[in-house]
């Protein structure tokens, strides 16, 4: 007998949102019925792109008259506790876009709500189901590397804009009192903890080098995991003149006693090199579909749970702790020390 479709509401139809919808497309057994944005010329606007019936600019009325399985939240933090209620309280179930809240309180809260209520709650932290990720995973689990104890991470540079601060389809991060590693290093930081496990003490640093900006726009940020374990993260939107070729920047590398994973952005391949050689695992079109790979995989994966009440990666409780190994980042910059986590 054929199984009905998940009903799917998205609530936020800003910038974000058009990888969501294609994740959503493109996902078997769900459908896309409304989307929402209290600015509801953007709301149309997608509707019109993905086909999807359903326009409203009050998320409650929607959810109210659509019924919706699953509610996808793509609007920025300090929305997500009031959305997440309203979606939780109708039984939907929850996927949230990252950072969950501005605190641990706010976070918690939300993740006790949804089991009060029953709902499956997700974050759509999409870096760990990014192809290369999801390769990486596959060969530290097999032991292709041996034991690691390392896993570097280099973000894209972008160049110091004094107009447009960071990125102008983003311009609210200008006035981010937290900006580099709460809103874009929290990405390497998830995945770290999914590769290498549980983060115990963090060091971290940072510098506000555009005064655009309120936060801080250059951060390093470095783990020590469960298990012994060292990871490093590394980002800055200021780069004068734009970046340098062949920097490894994007990149990742993981770092065993038997060998060393590499993606390299620049050639968007993933190889495995020990004392044998150098074997290319995986190789890439272009970084924007291993971008769009890693939405379409997180919500792929999500949708799957739903139906089937199997584990979910990236499950908000889980989450919790990515939140505050962020925000323990924050206490290491301010204080100069290395924050221990319990
Ligand atoms: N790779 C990633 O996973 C990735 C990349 C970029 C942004 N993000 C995250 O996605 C979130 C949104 O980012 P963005 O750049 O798309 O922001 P945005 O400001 O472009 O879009 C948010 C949209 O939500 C709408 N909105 C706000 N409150 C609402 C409400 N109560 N009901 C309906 N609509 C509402 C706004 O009108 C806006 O159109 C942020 O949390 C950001 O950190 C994630």
């Amino acid at each position: 007998m054929a199984v009905a479709p998940l009903r799917v509401c998205l609530i936020g139809c800003g910038w974000i949102s058009a990888n969501h919808g294609a994740a959503w497309l493109a996902t078997p057994g769900v459908r896309l019925v409304a989307v929402c944005d209290v600015d509801e010329t953007k709301a149309k606007a997608r509707a019109a792109a993905w086909g999807v019936d359903g326009v409203y600019s009050d998320a409650a009325e929607m959810i109210e008259r659509e019924k919706p399985d699953i509610v996808d939240i793509a609007t920025r933090p300090e929305t997500h506790t009031a959305l997440v209620g309203l979606a939780a309280a109708a039984g939907a179930n929850v996927l949230c876009q990252k950072p969950l809240a501005p605190t641990m309180e706010e976070a918690t809260a939300m993740v006790e709500t949804c089991d009060r209520r029953g709902v499956r709650f997700m974050v759509l932290e999409m870096w760990r189901y990014l192809p290369w990720a999801q390769e990486f995973d596959r060969h530290i689990r097999a032991g292709a590397i041996g034991r690691v104890h390392y896993f570097r991470t280099i973000q894209g540079r972008e160049a110091h804009r004094a107009v447009h601060p960071v990125f102008g389809n983003q311009p609210y991060f200008r006035g981010m009192p937290r900006l580099m590693v709460y809103e874009a290093m929290i990405h390497p930081l998830d995945t770290a903890r999914f590769l290498l496990g549980e983060v115990e003490a963090v060091f971290a640093r940072g510098h506000r080098v555009n005064p655009a900006n309120v936060g801080e726009d250059m951060a390093l940020v470095v783990f020590d995991h469960a298990g012994g374990a060292t990871s490093l993260h590394d980002a800055s939107w200021v780069t004068p003149g734009g970046p340098p070729d062949g920097a490894g920047l994007g990149d990742a590398v993981a770092e065993g006693s038997d060998g060393v994973l590499h993606y390299s952005r620049e050639r968007n391949i993933v190889r495995l090199s020990t004392v044998d050689g150098t074997t290319v695992l995986a190789s890439y079109p272009d970084y924007p579909m291993v971008n769009q790979a890693g939405f379409t995989n997180c919500i792929g994966h999500f949708a799957q749970a739903v139906r089937t009440g199997g584990p979910m990666g990236s499950d908000a409780r889980d989450n919790l702790k990515t939140l505050r190994a962020t925000l323990a980042a924050y206490e290491s910059m301010e204080t100069g020390q290395v924050v221990g986590l319990d």
